[in-house]
């Protein structure tokens, strides 16, 4: 089988139980790497190609921005892009709307705080509520001109040109790629080096791909420096691996719905990203890597995945970082696995889309979940059967996801309102829950 997947997304899908899901697809192309595989691809001299690129929202949003800043784009097919770059960027005539972009705008603070041009980067109200102080500070200690709403704190963002930056040693509180790339993308244009040391590894996605196109990068334990090239950056010809944390949904559904056997096709396991596999292998999932290889300087499998019984785990705190988008569909394994599952040290999930320890109790609750929140994370007691229920996704596309998944274990049909964000991340979802079987319609 393995069917390449396009997309079409209602506001409401309804969700009918399934008794299995079963067979193989491929998932769409990684989130973080499509991102960068694009603003780095800017920054190279000459022909860049991305295949296997994530065509989701929050994708096309930093490929807008791209072309904003100059840089010819010729998009082969919906996952094929061509970038002609002259190496540098252009004042855009324009504001840089980042939709709902979280890594579009935290990692475009960085690049553009070097620029000699005027930009601003804004986005949907959602992007207009999240923390941008924690990239905004550290720009300005290496001398950005960048300000945001709210004393420094919000979107939109104004930056200002600057003859140079200057390196400074930055210690983050919180392991975030998103403020350690954005760091990272700022120190290719300052004086000196820029270090980044960081409290547990994020992923990694920035430091393969910088290295890989020539960039002096040097990667320690929990510490990464750089410094300005005295090149230009190498173009690249990068094949984007299927989201971990897509597959992600798939691979919960197939541990929890009895009977059900899946193979999701070349999906990157990154190990600053694996942290769902090992959870749910610990908690007995039956899940098996096939065809493990290297591609584009990312490891990728083959993911087989059969119903097992579950047992509950207090999750790893290093496993934490590994997993930090996929504990909402993590917590609906939860409800299944035998005994009391703790998530901890997961306050970031705050910051997300949504409250994600908010919207994820409050959404399971409704289907019979026994589901608490903490500070810091959630404690889930099972198994709990759980009842169909009219769920809401608050605008944040994993939890439209983790509200069908838990639809398809449900015991009578549910709702989801608001799914359509699930485009952000994830296109075709539904088309591929169809394909192993599912039941799912749009009105
Ligand atoms: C991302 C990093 C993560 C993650 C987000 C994508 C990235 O955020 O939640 O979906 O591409 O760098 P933080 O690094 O802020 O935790």
């Amino acid at each position: 089988m393995g069917n390449r997947l396009e997309s079409h997304m209602a506001g409401q899908l309804t969700i009918t139980p399934a008794k299995k899901i079963h067979g193989e697809v491929f998932i769409p192309g990684d989130k973080s790497i499509s991102h960068r595989a694009l603003m780095f691809a800017g920054l190279a001299k000459g022909s860049s190609r991305i295949r296997g690129f994530l065509n989701g929202s929050d994708c096309l949003a930093t490929l807008q921005l791209i072309k904003q800043l100059g840089i010819q784009v010729s998009e082969v097919s919906a996952t094929e892009i061509i970038l002609q770059s002259p190496g540098f960027f252009a004042e855009p005539i324009d504001i840089l709307d980042c939709q709902n972009s979280g890594t579009t705008i935290r990692l475009f603070s960085g690049l553009l705080s070097g620029q000699s041009f005027f930009s601003v980067l804004t986005g949907s109200e959602q992007i207009r509520r999240r923390p941008m102080a924690r990239v905004i500070q550290p720009l300005q200690r290496m001398g950005a001109h960048i300000h945001g709403r709210k004393s420094d704190s919000l979107a939109p963002i104004a930056i200002s040109p600057i003859a140079t930056l200057m390196g400074v040693d930055h210690q983050l509180d919180v392991a975030s790629a998103q403020i350690k790339s954005c760091l990272l993308l700022a120190g290719l244009f300052a004086d000196g080096e820029t270090s980044i040391a960081e409290p547990g590894p994020a992923r990694d996605h920035t430091e393969r791909m910088l290295k890989a196109m020539g960039a002096p990068i040097k990667i320690a334990d929990n510490c990464v420096s750089i410094h300005r090239p005295n090149h230009n950056l190498q173009s690249i010809d990068v094949i984007v691996p299927g989201d971990i944390s897509s597959a992600a949904f798939l691979i919960v559904a197939a541990s929890i719905i009895e009977n059900s056997h899946i193979v999701l096709k070349n999906v990157g396991i990154n190990p600053t990203r694996d942290g769902i596999i090992k959870a749910l292998q610990q908690m007995g999932a039956s899940i098996t890597l096939h065809h493990i290889r290297e591609e584009s300087g990312e490891p990728v499998a083959d993911i087989e995945v059969q119903y097992a019984p579950l047992t509950a785990i207090t999750v790893d705190t290093n496993l934490v970082i590994r997993m930090i988008d996929e504990l909402p569909i993590l917590a609906v394994a939860a409800t299944q696995a035998k005994g009391t599952t703790v998530i901890k040290d997961a306050a970031e999930l705050k910051v997300k889309e949504t409250n994600r320890i908010d919207t994820t109790v409050q959404e399971l609750r409704k289907m019979g979940a026994r589901i608490e929140a903490t500070d810091d994370g959630f404690i889930v007691e099972g198994p709990t059967k759980l009842k169909g229920a009219i769920l809401d996704s608050h605008g944040d596309h994993r939890l439209a996801m983790m509200a069908v998944i838990a639809g398809l274990y449900a015991s009578n049909s549910t709702h989801v309102l608001n799914a359509d964000v699930i485009k952000d991340s994830f296109p075709g979802f539904t088309d591929c829950l169809r394909l192993l079987g599912a039941m799912i319609n749009e009105n």
